[in-house]
């Protein structure tokens, strides 16, 4: 399991804060970003996430197998897209001893818990080590967990912030065109960022892990014509110039985010990557390969890593993710295939 101290809870919340006040002020982070909290009331929520949440309820029970013990929910945020106290009453029913909420919003997290709670009887809820904790039965708990899945956040906002203009400004000045400029620039800054984190080992690892349109999220500091908004650099180039690096790193952190899937979960655990990555009917933005031809989970895991066995593509779905929003949604299980040094 993620074996988070009292401190790191409070760093994270710091940093999920300031993820939202630097998302403000810069605008590179698109646009629609469920980091903040939905305009919908319940009753829309209900009405309009109905599809996903079933889709989302199937593919999590035909997943969670008897003689499962934990299991981990990567991006659960406020558990909108799933009814998180129907499947802790499966997951204990089936044996099931922990789940792990896992998200960059911690309060999201705890306000999913409480929501849960009322709706379980004999359910209680504490605290230990700061860290909030459902007393489903004697012998199920879940716990929210605030953690930054791709361990580089800090440094990626404190370079975005200081370099990344900077860096472009000096390309082009040397004659180097704006795509390849912004692919070079940003592959750099990422690539820093990963090279210098620290990433928190699991000291016992899942059976289970479920990455529920998380990576979307991750991906969506570079979004296209965010970042186009952003730097003034970019803003007479026509967007569909950008896809060369848009491409680029969101590969580059796609992969990674399947290695840390890999990670969290055991040796024969099974992983179940969701992804809204093809999107948005009607979207006229210019969107990277995969994502303009509408490819599934499967194809976009294989085009990352072509010796992958996927054992299970669901029928992609729709989510009515808000008035005017709605993606396409596919899914993906695999068993664990971590690379030796990954
Ligand atoms: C599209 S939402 C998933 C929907 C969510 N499961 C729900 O039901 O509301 C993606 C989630 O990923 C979280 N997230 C974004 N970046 C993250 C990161 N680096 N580490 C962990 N969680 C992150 C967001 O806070 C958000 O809750």
């Amino acid at each position: 399991m993620l074996n988070i101290t009292t401190e790191e809870q409070t760093r994270i919340r710091e940093l999920y804060q300031r993820v939202l006040s630097v998302s403000a002020q810069s605008e590179f982070l698109v646009s629609g970003n469920p980091v903040q909290p939905s305009k919908l009331s319940p009753e829309q929520l209900d009405e309009m996430w109905r599809e996903h949440r079933d889709n989302m309820a199937s593919v999590v029970e035909g997943n969670l197998t008897s003689g499962m013990k934990r299991v981990a929910i990567a991006g659960a945020g406020r558990c909108d897209s799933f009814h998180l106290a129907d499947l802790l009453t499966l997951a204990n029913e089936r044996g099931v001893e922990q789940i792990d909420l896992i998200d960059l919003n911690i309060d999201a997290l705890k306000t999913a818990l409480e929501a849960a709670q009322a709706k379980l009887p004999g359910s209680s809820l504490s605290v230990a080590n700061g860290v909030s904790v459902l007393h489903v039965s004697p012998s199920c708990n879940c716990r929210a967990i605030g953690c930054d899945l791709t361990f580089m956040l800090p440094q990626l906002l404190d370079d975005l912030e200081s370099d990344l203009a900077a860096d472009l400004s000096t390309r082009v000045a040397n004659g180097r065109d704006v795509s390849s400029a912004m692919a070079e620039s940003t592959s750099d800054i990422i690539r820093r960022s990963l090279d210098g984190r620290k990433i928190i080992e699991c000291d016992q690892r899942y059976d289970l892990v479920i990455s529920d349109c998380l990576i979307t999220q991750i991906n969506s500091f570079f979004g296209v014509t965010a970042v186009a908004k952003w730097l003034p650099i970019l803003r007479s180039n026509p967007a569909a110039d950008l896809n060369l690096a848009i491409v680029v790193h969101e590969g580059m952190l796609t992969l990674d985010h399947l290695q840390t899937l890999f990670r969290l979960a055991k040796d024969d655990g099974r992983i179940v990557f969701v992804s809204d990555v093809i999107r948005i009917v009607g979207d006229q933005t210019p969107r990277p390969r995969f994502i303009n031809r509408g490819v599934d989970a499967s194809a976009i895991l294989r085009s990352l890593r072509p010796d992958l066995t996927i054992e299970h593509l669901y029928p992609t779905w729709q989510w009515n993710r808000s008035q005017n929003e709605t993606e396409n949604v596919s899914a993906a299980s695999l068993t664990n295939q971590r690379q030796d040094g990954v």
